[in-house]
């Protein structure tokens, strides 16, 4: 037995399960890690720098991987793209900005395109570009996103899009969260913050037991770490990661961290170099409350497919026969 959607034959998968390409954490290795489990793993390029997508490439081996890359940076190193392609990745995920430049190159290749919107007007457009799939994210996402919330966003889009396999994103992080993406109308998940503290993952050893430590109630969304990390992130999407001493400081006085940038970042930047997580950014979403260890990512994705599963079979029986005792109740 095993669930099998189309999701999985578009992308050619075991499991509806994508690892999301999360900027410096999702390298080669935990997305061949994921693929080899029977998902695909998306490699987060990020903003964009040619030395490490050329490593993470590397490191993914003879894997079947993806990549995603951040669109609004994209457009200013768009050389990257062909980097990205030369890859023949077997799906490229583009996310927050304008991809109508980059359709025809990504149309020449055989890659799957997908994009991830967080609103109905996003979903729509993607849509009428003829994407391959479409990623609904809920704001419960760890990283950037927007603001609607994953449970009814996701029927709506899937409502919009009809044909198009939508995959469901944010706060997903176990067997549960996945059957209940595919009874929302999905045709797989993408996760993040369930993979953040994967054996495989880059992210550092402090950040990893930050998030295992912490849950869901512990996250916010602000622009203070974009601005600590100088990065002019359009308006519509600010960044969920754990609140700490940092954030409790300046996220009600953003003129303030305006001002004292130099210092500020300077800080900011000599707590990234000694990993002291009470400073700098620990990305991860709403789905923290549900990363309890550190472990293999295989682990965790075939953990979720069997949850899934009888997730799924035990919903099943709660349909039944209307029994003439019932009828007389
Ligand atoms: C650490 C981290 C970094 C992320 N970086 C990116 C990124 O570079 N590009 C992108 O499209 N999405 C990025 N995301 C968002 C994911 O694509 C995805 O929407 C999100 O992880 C799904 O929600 P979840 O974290 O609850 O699983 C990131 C998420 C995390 C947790």
């Amino acid at each position: 037995m095993s669930i099998h959607t189309p999701l999985c034959e578009l992308l050619g998968i075991e499991h509806p399960v994508l690892l999301a390409p999360m900027a410096g954490v999702s390298g080669g290795a935990l997305a061949a890690a994921v693929s080899w489990a029977g998902g695909l793993g998306l490699i987060g390029g990020g903003y964009g720098d040619a030395d490490w997508l050329e490593r993470e490439f590397n490191a993914a081996g003879d894997a079947r991987i993806g990549a995603g890359l951040i669109t609004w940076s994209l457009a200013r190193r768009p050389h990257l793209l062909d980097l990205v392609l030369d890859r023949a990745p077997a799906a490229l995920m583009l996310s927050f900005g304008d991809y109508q430049p980059f359709l025809s190159r990504i149309r020449d290749e055989q890659t799957k395109f997908i994009v991830q919107v967080q609103t109905l007007n996003q979903a729509r457009e993607a849509m009428d570009a003829g994407v391959d799939a479409i990623v609904a994210q809920g704001t419960e996402a760890g990283g950037h996103g927007g603001t609607r919330a994953t449970l009814p966003f996701v029927p709506a889009v899937v409502d919009i899009v009809k044909e198009i396999p939508v995959i469901a994103a944010g706060g997903i992080a176990d067997g549960r969260g996945l059957a209940a993406a595919l009874a929302l109308g999905a045709s797989g998940v993408l996760c993040g913050t369930g993979f953040f503290a994967s054996d495989e993952s880059l992210a550092s050893d402090n950040a990893k037991l930050t998030a295992v430590c912490g849950n869901g109630d512990d996250t916010e969304r602000s622009s203070v770490f974009d601005i600590a990390r100088g990065l002019d992130w359009p308006p519509d999407w600010n960044i969920r990661a754990m609140r700490n001493s940092f954030t409790r400081r300046w996220r009600e006085d953003i003129d303030g961290l305006v001002r004292n940038l130099p210092e500020e970042q300077a800080r900011f930047n000599a707590a990234w170099a000694a990993d002291e997580t009470d400073i700098t950014a620990v990305i991860v979403g709403e789905a923290a409350d549900l990363i309890k260890t550190r472990e293999p990512a295989q682990a965790t994705l075939h953990r979720m497919i069997s949850q899934a599963e009888d997730h799924l079979r035990r919903i099943g029986r709660l349909v039944k026969p209307i029994t003439k005792d019932r009828d007389i109740e």
